[in-house]
């Protein structure tokens, strides 16, 4: 196993306070059930942001606490890395407003497009900028506002998503230390995008009239395909990163995958031989948070003791892209 480089130093999580339960979706004529969307998905609700509730709002309130418990003050950050697929505008970034909000003076920022895998990818970019000496300490965030993307209009797809944001603190660790990232995994296959996408909207099919009559700018998604693509790769990235780590599910004391419908997580903890007492899940209450799924898992799992001092976390996600990719943290 290799020394850990870096550290959780704290997590927080901002999260809308409006609640939508799958009952709500009938006041906008859809023809869905709070029972079909229990039995496939496991959610029951999910927060969505008000129109004054921002992706860069949310990572605001997440950032502020993680900074807070790490006893961080905004001019300590040197990198603020923003994992996000609904940014606030196109350009500049959404990684700048929240510079700019928290008054992080020395802090590099920028935002990173790897879709619900993001806030994985987030971690190693931070980790890899610590080890070569670069940084110091960084800010790691999924902030994401998806009931600005999806189609209303599409039960498919509209009672799967929901707000949130989730932040951590990632800082050097001390020498000796064993606590910190102990292994992490990254894929992708782009020749699959068509299978969870938003067709129009970017610079190749910019917005138009048709756009906005086709509903072209929405996310689309091949939901069974998708769904086997999710267990399988899901399943690999766990095997991964018990590999790197020379762990075994055995060993894990939490395992915390994406939160994107319970029988996918289910599936994924019994390829990794974690019992479902040890999985960590709040998809019934917040939907699919896309990257911020799982810091807002962690800070959750850390407030209710699930995470404590010494515990070792897998973490694992699949998303748009596709991406993969998985983490053995011990906090
Ligand atoms: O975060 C990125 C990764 N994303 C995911 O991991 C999502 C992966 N996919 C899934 O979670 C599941 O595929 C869904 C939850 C999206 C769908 O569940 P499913 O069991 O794969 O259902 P399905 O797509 O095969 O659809 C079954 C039926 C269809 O009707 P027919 O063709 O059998 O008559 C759908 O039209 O359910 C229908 N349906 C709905 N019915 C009621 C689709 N959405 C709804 C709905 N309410 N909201």
């Amino acid at each position: 196993m290799k020394r850990p480089i870096a550290y959780v130093a704290g997590t927080g999580r901002g999260i809308p306070a409006k609640v939508m339960t799958n009952h709500d979706f009938a006041a906008l004529g859809l023809e869905t059930s709070h029972e079909w969307i229990v039995e496939r998905t496991g959610i029951v609700e999910r927060r969505i942001a008000t129109a004054d509730e921002t992706t860069c709002s949310m990572a605001v309130t997440a950032a502020r606490q993680a900074m807070a418990k790490a006893g961080v003050h905004a001019g300590e950050l040197d990198a603020i890395v923003l994992s996000t697929a609904t940014p606030d505008r196109l350009l500049p970034s959404t990684a700048v407003d929240l510079q700019a909000q928290l008054g992080a003076t020395r802090a590099a920022a920028f935002d990173l497009s790897a879709a619900c895998t993001g806030w994985i990818y987030g971690m190693t970019v931070a980790e890899g900028m610590i080890q070569s000496g670069v940084i110091e300490t960084a800010l790691v965030v999924g902030a994401e506002k998806m009931s600005a993307i999806v189609d209303w209009k599409d039960r498919s797809t509209c009672v799967l998503f929901g707000d949130g944001a989730g932040a951590v603190v990632l800082k050097r660790s001390q020498s000796g230390a064993n606590k910190g990232i102990l292994s992490a995994f990254l894929r992708s296959d782009g020749k699959l995008a068509e299978l969870l996408w938003r067709p129009a909207g970017g610079a190749a099919v910019p917005f138009s009239e048709t756009v906005l009559e086709e509903r072209s700018s929405y996310v689309k998604m091949a939901g069974r395909e998708v769904f086997k693509h999710a267990v399988r790769q899901m399943s690999e990235a766990c095997d991964r990163a018990l590999d790197g780590a020379k762990l075994t599910g055995k060993d894990i004391d939490v395992l915390i995958p994406h939160q994107a419908n319970h029988r996918i997580i289910e599936a994924t903890a019994k390829h990794a031989s974690v019992p479902m007492e040890k999985v960590y899940v709040n998809v019934d209450r917040y939907g699919n948070t896309s990257s911020a799924s799982i810091p807002i898992a962690i800070d959750e799992a850390i407030e209710r003791g699930r995470i404590k001092p010494g515990t070792t976390a897998l973490l694992c996600a699949f998303g748009a892209g596709f991406t993969w990719g998985s983490m053995v943290i011990r906090f």
